[in-house]
């Protein structure tokens, strides 16, 4: 059973308005809150990080424009409090846990966070709440997590508490996606939970689409970012044949795309990073191998796109070689190390790995970002280069380099300084402008 509630107008206020907690202000968890407290509700912050706490007071959050317009005139205002006192959570009237789930370095769901943060809302969950699961997880963690410890506490779950699950769909460092504008997928363990639930986010939603569970719900985010792991993967291949075949795979993608049905553009590039794709369809796989039910696809995707920044690697050594450049002698800068455009996150950033890869091979690396100050990529503390700084260090003045990689262009990001003399391994391959780079 799945329905779509009418779009709500964003920014409209609820009635009546309702505390709502929000447990983890991290990249889903702030933006949420800002939303929240923009439809017109109370909102409790509350994150276990205290530098994080601060780091959003001070206005330092890596947030879209938009919202951190809104966070400076919410902050220290009435109406939004941030506290590391889970005690908070008592006076809420609703809770959504936006707290990360990541995968261990076997790829086995690491719910260390998830658990302590649902430990915590059970604890001082009280009869009248709405809990609502929006962290992404395996089919099941709902009910695992929170409708059976609130039960074991003698909350009845849809009835003294309503639970359910809302997956977030935001889209970090891109304004084109806004919250308030996106549909948000709500499964409540009850039709009335599900209502609950969709009452409280309506005014953070272009419209609330309602299925029929708490699983459905879990799923179906599953299922989104499956579908993204998998096509980027299918489109890092047709990336290999079109090159091989001496085409560039960005126009051939662009041509694909002017059909207006039956196709989605997906771009090729430097492997999957953020907290969603590389991590996501793991939650799934892990699952599906507990239950015997293979699921190639998925699994073919995810081993590729993990392969995906060793390739990249292995290419500018080959590089190199061809220009008879000792790897021990060799001067290698990688441009952008986030994991997309847009934002200063380098969680699983390919780029990482890449930067890793090169140096575990001899190879003096460095990075440039305007976004990313500092990075730890294998171990060792990198140098963040400005390419336009005058020349301080007899090291790096250019044309130094023997090598550019260019992982990641930021919006608005200038590239000219890419001249003629420098190779560039363009794995972003979007790069039609400069004429002498090579994609992998
Ligand atoms: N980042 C994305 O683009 C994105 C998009 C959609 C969904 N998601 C999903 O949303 C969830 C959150 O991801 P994120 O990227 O916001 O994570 P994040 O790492 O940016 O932020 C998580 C925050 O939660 C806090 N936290 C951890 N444990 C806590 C606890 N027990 N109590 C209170 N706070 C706690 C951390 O200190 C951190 O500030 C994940 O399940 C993720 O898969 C992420």
């Amino acid at each position: 059973m799945s329905s779509v509630l009418t779009a709500a107008r964003p920014h409209r206020a609820p009635t009546p308005t309702t505390t709502v907690a929000v447990v983890g202000l991290g990249y889903v968890g702030l933006p949420t809150a800002i939303a929240l407290r923009t439809a017109g509700h109370r909102v409790v912050g509350l994150d276990v990080d205290p530098r994080r706490i601060d780091l959003i007071t001070r206005g330092g959050a890596d947030l879209l424009p938009h919202d951190q317009d809104r966070l400076g005139a919410y902050v220290g205002r009435p109406g939004f409090a941030l506290t590391g006192d889970p005690a908070a959570l008592a006076g809420a009237d609703a809770v959504v846990v936006c707290v990360p789930t990541p995968v261990d370095r076997h790829l086995v769901p690491d719910l260390t966070a998830l658990r302590a943060a649902c430990e915590t809302v059970v604890r001082h969950a009280r009869a009248g709440q709405t809990i609502v699961l929006a962290s992404t997880s395996y089919v099941g963690t709902t009910r695992e997590l929170l409708v059976g410890p609130l039960a074991a506490r003698g909350l009845v779950p849809g009835h003294d508490v309503h639970v359910a699950c809302a997956p977030e769909r935001v889209d970090p460092g891109r304004p084109k996606h806004a919250q308030e504008t996106t549909t948000r997928v709500v499964g409540g363990l009850s039709p009335a939970c599900g209502l609950r639930a969709a009452e409280i986010l309506r005014g953070t939603a272009g419209a609330i689409h309602t299925v029929g569970s708490p699983e459905a719900a879990e799923l179906t985010k599953l299922l989104e970012n499956t579908f993204r792991a998998v096509n980027i993967s299918l489109a890092n291949e047709f990336a290999d044949i079109a090159g091989g075949l001496g085409l560039d795979p960005a126009e051939i993608v662009e041509a694909a795309a002017t059909k207006p049905f039956g196709f989605m553009p997906f771009w090729p590039g430097p492997g999957a990073g953020g907290h969603c794709i590389p991590c996501d369809p793991h939650y799934l796989l892990w699952q599906s191998r507990a239950r015997r039910t293979p699921l190639p696809v998925t699994e073919a995707a995810m081993t590729a796109l993990a392969a995906r920044p060793g390739a990249v690697a292995e290419r500018a050594l080959g590089l190199l070689a061809e220009r008879g450049v000792p790897r021990h002698d060799a001067r290698v800068l990688v441009v952008g190390v986030a994991y997309k455009p847009g934002v200063a996150d380098v969680r699983e950033s390919p780029a990482v790995e890449i930067l890793a890869a090169l140096s575990a091979a001899g190879v003096r690396v460095a990075y440039t970002d305007p976004l990313i100050p500092a990075l730890t990529a294998g171990g060792r503390v990198l140098r963040h280069l400005d390419p336009w700084a005058p020349a301080g260090d007899p090291e790096d003045t250019g044309p130094a380099w023997d090598l550019v990689v260019v992982h990641t262009a930021h919006p608005g990001q200038d590239l000219t300084w890419l001249d003629e003399r420098t190779p560039v391994l363009d794995a972003t391959y979007r790069l039609r402008d400069v004429g002498h780079r090579v994609v992998l």
